[in-house]
């Protein structure tokens, strides 16, 4: 029997220069959101060739915050947000968190997203929003997306915490819609450890995302300058009637800042973001290609020529004639050192914290299906070709063994 090697699902890379930031850090004694993050939030935003970043606590509240810019564009507590029936729960979690109500769609198993042909019927005169998500870094179908948007007005946020390095018609996910929300969670590409950005092009959500991050201060500026120098801020007192800007809440907010340390390491990450895209691919391609020539009982998706994937997991479907069940390929996976994930849920249906919104069971059956039949193992920078042979490897032994 082959010797047994351990595949994490994700991996952590804290370079030299990662230390050598969280230590400039920790000695300038500044340690929440000040000039580190501003770095972090110009770097992202440059990689990404889109002119605005705010960097927060996490992915979720980057969903959830892109979601809240809504109030400011006339949206009321109650109004509809569409979202996939698959997806991390944080998706419809950051729905509910903003106040509004999430309204489930159903996927396309081939591609794990939003099935657009869907979205249209779910649209109310409550409707104020689409958050697809790439999920698994796959692109959803923006095309019909932005369309369906544009015919009902609709604001989209492209749920992008799964798709970095990910583009569509050669344009990086995140920065179709009006704005794109990633974690940079420490299983994600570019990691922060715990973190999150909303990304954007228009100057005025930028704010406003500034002031949620922040409790709903009226405080917009790029960079805090009390938060960076510890200098005097002239503009706190600009308008002596108002009294100090930094204490007037415009808005309802949140506190969700990201701190310096966190920015530091993702700095460090970000100086290395072709080559873990590049590595992440490299494994991904080889996965899903590997996992195509082992017979009609285990499915993955592929990539259409006009998109490139975000290498952030390989998700695999086990088929419905399949003579195994998915817990058994995981248990199987797992005793020979492959970490798996399951490949989420259907949120309304299988996910209990949602059930008081009173959908039923067999509502949604493709993300239902992937949420019995579904998992996802990593394709991190520290998988290498020997590793990718003996995931494949197992992979083909217990099909062989457990197959007809
Ligand atoms: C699709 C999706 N949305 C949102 C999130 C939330 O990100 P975080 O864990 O940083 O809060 C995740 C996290 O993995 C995710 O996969």
């Amino acid at each position: 029997m082959t010797k047994i090697r351990r595949i994490p699902f994700g991996t952590i890379n804290i370079p030299a220069e990662a230390v050598r930031l969280v230590t400039e850090a920790l000695e300038s004694g500044r340690v929440s959101c000040g000039k580190m993050v501003h770095q972090f939030e110009k770097e992202f935003a440059r990689l990404h060739k889109i002119k605005h970043a705010v960097a927060l606590s996490s992915g979720t509240d980057a969903d959830t915050l892109a979601i809240a810019v809504l109030y400011d564009h006339g949206a009321k507590r109650g109004d509809e947000v569409i979202v996939p029936a698959l997806s991390f729960v944080a998706t419809g979690n950051s729905v509910l968190h903003a106040g509004f109500k999430p309204v489930f769609v159903d996927i396309d198993h081939r591609t794990l997203n939003i099935d657009p042909d869907r979205i249209e019927q779910a649209v109310t005169k409550r409707t104020i929003a689409i958050m697809p998500v790439h999920l698994m870094g796959k692109p959803a179908d923006m095309d019909k997306v932005m369309a369906i948007a544009r015919q009902h007005k609709l604001k989209v946020i492209e749920d992008a915490a799964e798709a970095h390095g990910g583009f569509y018609r050669d344009r990086p996910l995140g920065t179709i819609g009006d704005m794109g929300a990633f974690s940079t969670y420490v299983a994600h590409i570019i990691t922060t450890i715990e973190g999150g950005i909303v990304i954007t092009n228009d100057e005025e959500t930028t704010g406003i995302l500034r002031s949620l991050r922040s409790h709903g201060r009226a405080c917009k500026c790029d960079a805090c300058k009390l938060n960076v120098t510890g200098g005097f801020c002239k503009k706190r007192f600009a308008k002596p009637e108002l009294g100090d800007i930094r204490f007037i809440f415009e808005r309802v907010g949140f506190s969700s800042k990201m701190n310096e340390l966190e920015a530091a390491v993702g700095l460090a990450n970000l100086a290395n973001y072709s080559a873990i895209v590049e590595k992440r691919r490299h494994n991904l391609l080889a996965l899903m290609d590997g996992v195509k020539k082992l017979g009609p009982y285990l499915k993955t998706f592929s990539e259409e020529k006009h998109e490139k994937i975000g290498p952030h997991a390989l998700p695999v479907l086990v088929a419905k004639d399949a003579p195994f069940t998915r817990n058994e390929f995981v248990l199987y996976l797992e005793k020979h050192g492959i970490d798996t994930r399951s490949l989420f849920q259907s949120m309304p249906t299988q996910c209990p914290g949602f059930s008081f919104l009173g959908y039923k069971l067999g509502q949604f059956p493709e993300a239902e299906y992937a949420g019995t039949h579904g998992l996802h193992i990593g394709v991190h920078q520290d998988i290498n070709d020997e590793d990718i042979a003996y995931v494949l490897g197992c992979m083909e032994d217990f099909v062989r063994l457990h197959g007809r």
